[in-house]
């Protein structure tokens, strides 16, 4: 709690960036924001149904690690953590956007679309998270790719799991010092 407090967070939180569904703040305060993001990579996985061949990908993926443990999570600074959470994005955005290039179906094609937007997404919302002193980068903290992927639904399986995982933890992890003047609605 008081080493939190010691971190000055600010950023963009107040404004809604137009490229962004929803403001950051809420994503960061409020469970049901984050949860709607979820529910359209959701929508995505079912839209997968009403596209034959879609499952297949025409070429591996390169994925980030996703996996987390509490204790190795918990001796982390709040700097590593959000270079750790904007590393991951980054290679699936660069994975799905490279894999997105050479796909010959045509429903395939607007799925990936629909995940990039989604990774795009978060990727703007955890850059507005600045963080005091924070002079790591994602390139610093040794992004590490744990699977190669040719099937879609595990990709999406797997973002899922970034996001449920350390995205979450990171929200958590700012809540104290970031969402006091939302306190009255942070647990609805
Ligand atoms: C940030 O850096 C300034 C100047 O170097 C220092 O005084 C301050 O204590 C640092 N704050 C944190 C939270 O590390
Ligand atoms: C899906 O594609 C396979 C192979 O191309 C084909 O045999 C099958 O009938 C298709 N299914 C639908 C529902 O279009
Ligand atoms: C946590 O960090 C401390 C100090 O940096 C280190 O000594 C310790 O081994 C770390 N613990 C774990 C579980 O990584
Ligand atoms: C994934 O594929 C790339 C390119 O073929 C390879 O360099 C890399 O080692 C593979 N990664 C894993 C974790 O298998």
């Amino acid at each position: 709690m008081a080493s939190s407090r010691l971190l000055l967070l600010i950023g963009v939180i107040s404004s809604h960036l137009p490229e962004v569904q929803g403001k950051p703040i809420d994503f960061w305060c409020k469970d049901h924001a984050r949860k709607s993001m979820e529910t359209k990579l959701e929508t995505l996985k079912k839209n997968m149904a009403h596209c034959n061949g879609s499952d297949s990908l025409p070429s591996p993926v390169q994925l980030p690690c996703i996996g987390v443990l509490k204790k190795d999570w918990e001796n982390k600074t709040l700097q590593h953590k959000r270079a750790e959470v904007m590393g991951a994005l980054q290679v699936f955005q660069e994975g799905v956007q490279g894999v997105s290039k050479k796909t010959t179906v045509g429903c395939q094609t607007q799925l990936l679309r629909g995940l990039e937007l989604i990774i795009k997404n978060h990727l703007v919302i955890v850059r507005t998270l600045l963080i005091q002193n924070d002079t790591v980068t994602p390139s610093d903290s040794a992004v590490q790719h744990c699977s190669n992927q040719t099937n879609l639904n595990e990709v999406l399986k797997q973002y899922g799991c970034l996001l449920r995982g350390k995205l979450t933890h990171l929200a958590k992890d700012v809540q104290d010092s970031l969402c006091k003047v939302e306190d009255m609605t942070i647990n609805t």
